[in-house]
């Protein structure tokens, strides 16, 4: 009887012990699924213009491309934020580079600094998560006008070196970038010389092609590499893929904006130029599936969902804040409060989720 007792306790142990050092690494990007998945074996869910809000800081500026903010998009499983850096000269004539919609005119979100701080804010406090950062290098920005604006904002502490400027193989795992601390990546479309001083500011386009991105019709997708130039399907030179998958609509006087009304269908699962249709496609031409798909209004839909599937997360999403896909009326004051109430709402649901998948 003791005997016995002694045994089962002895078969214990090491299940305990185990489990207890798993727990320290339980979900890289909120799936302990994704851990052991090499960077470039898995799919990022991309905010297109993350910083560029349609909300009430904006006054629901049209050129905005989502409804939540670089932290929310974040907490929701966001984990590529695309912005576009402009130069804008301060009252003293410095440059400043400044995130900014087009054009410093139409939408400007201020520094990009303080926007790098506000991810390494998030970062801090969320350990097992990796986040890679594109930069739309609209005014041609050198390594060291960028290098200075990670290194001032602190999150260069994070951010990977390539082990090369040629493409890797075989990207490291989530775990890896994990525990060494490496778990911020950088691209910038384009840089035109790498630096010595900043050399975790990588080229996109060294490492990553891209489909078309001005889109205007549902029928016209397209999974055929657009940038950089001369590449085809079947010689895309190694690089990971990131799949534009966004509409535009042309306004008066050809402005181009978000198309906001069809992205109900755009983020969905099913149906005409939608989201997982599209990744389907694409994983069908290339073989793999999309490295990163980049969306506008990611909480319609949600995009989300389709990006689980194709990565085959189906249960425990560990810490994953679930919005509302309602399209915001712009008429209704959604304020901090309101979104505040949300987030309690969705650890509930999480919790709820996770005990229902016996996690
Ligand atoms: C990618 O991940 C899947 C799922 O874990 C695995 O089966 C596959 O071998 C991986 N592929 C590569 C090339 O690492
Ligand atoms: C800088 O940004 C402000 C708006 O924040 C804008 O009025 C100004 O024209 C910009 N300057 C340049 C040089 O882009
Ligand atoms: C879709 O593509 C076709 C063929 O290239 C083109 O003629 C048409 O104008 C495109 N539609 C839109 C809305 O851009
Ligand atoms: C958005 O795209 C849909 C589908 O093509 C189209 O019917 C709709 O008119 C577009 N919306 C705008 C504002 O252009
Ligand atoms: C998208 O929104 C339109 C207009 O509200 C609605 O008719 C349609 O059923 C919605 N489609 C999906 C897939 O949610
Ligand atoms: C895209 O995928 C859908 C369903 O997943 C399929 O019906 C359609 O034929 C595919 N289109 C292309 C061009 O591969
Ligand atoms: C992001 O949005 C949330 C909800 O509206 C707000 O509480 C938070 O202060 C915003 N964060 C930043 C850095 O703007």
């Amino acid at each position: 009887m003791f005997f016995r007792s002694l045994l089962q306790a002895s078969a214990l142990l090491p299940f305990l012990s185990s489990s207890t050092s798993a727990q320290s690494t339980t979900a890289c990007n909120n799936s302990p699924s994704l851990c052991s998945r090499a960077y470039n074996n898995m799919t990022h869910l991309g905010a297109h213009d993350s910083p560029f809000v349609r909300d009430k800081s904006t006054s629901f500026s049209t050129s905005g491309n989502q409804y939540y903010n670089s932290t929310i998009q974040l907490d929701a499983g966001v984990r590529l934020l695309s912005a576009q850096v402009h130069k804008n000269s301060s009252a003293t004539g410095e440059d400043e580079w400044h995130l900014c919609h087009s054009s410093c005119d139409l939408l400007d979100m201020g520094s990009l600094t303080s926007w790098l701080k506000e991810i390494k804010t998030w970062m801090d406090s969320h350990k097992n998560d990796v986040v890679t950062v594109l930069i739309v290098n609209s005014d041609d920005a050198t390594a060291s006008d960028l290098g200075a604006q990670f290194a001032s904002s602190g999150i260069d502490d994070y951010a990977y070196t390539p082990a090369s400027t040629s493409v890797p193989k075989t990207w490291p795992t989530l775990e890896s970038l994990i525990s060494k601390g490496t778990r911020l990546m950088t691209f910038v479309a384009s840089l035109k010389e790498t630096s010595t001083q900043y050399p975790y500011l990588m080229d996109e386009f060294t490492y990553i092609f891209e489909n078309d991105f001005e889109n205007e019709s549902p029928t016209n997708y397209t999974c055929t590499p657009n940038r950089p130039t001369g590449l085809t399907t079947s010689s895309t030179g190694g690089r990971m893929f990131l799949m534009n998958h966004f509409l535009y609509s042309t306004q008066l006087f050809g402005i181009q904006q978000p198309n906001s009304t069809y992205v109900n269908v755009t983020n969905a699962e099913t149906g005409l130029g939608s989201l997982g249709t599209r990744l389907d496609n694409c994983t069908s031409v290339y073989g793999e599936a999309p490295n990163f798909v980049l969306v506008d209004f990611f909480n319609v839909g949600p995009a989300i969902q389709s990006v689980d599937k194709i990565n085959g997360v189906t249960s425990s999403i560990a810490g994953r804040m679930t919005l509302t896909t309602a399209q915001p009326n712009e008429n209704v004051d959604t304020g901090a409060a309101g979104r505040r109430d949300a987030s309690v709402v969705a650890v509930i649901v999480a919790v709820v989720v996770a005990v229902a998948f016996g996690m």
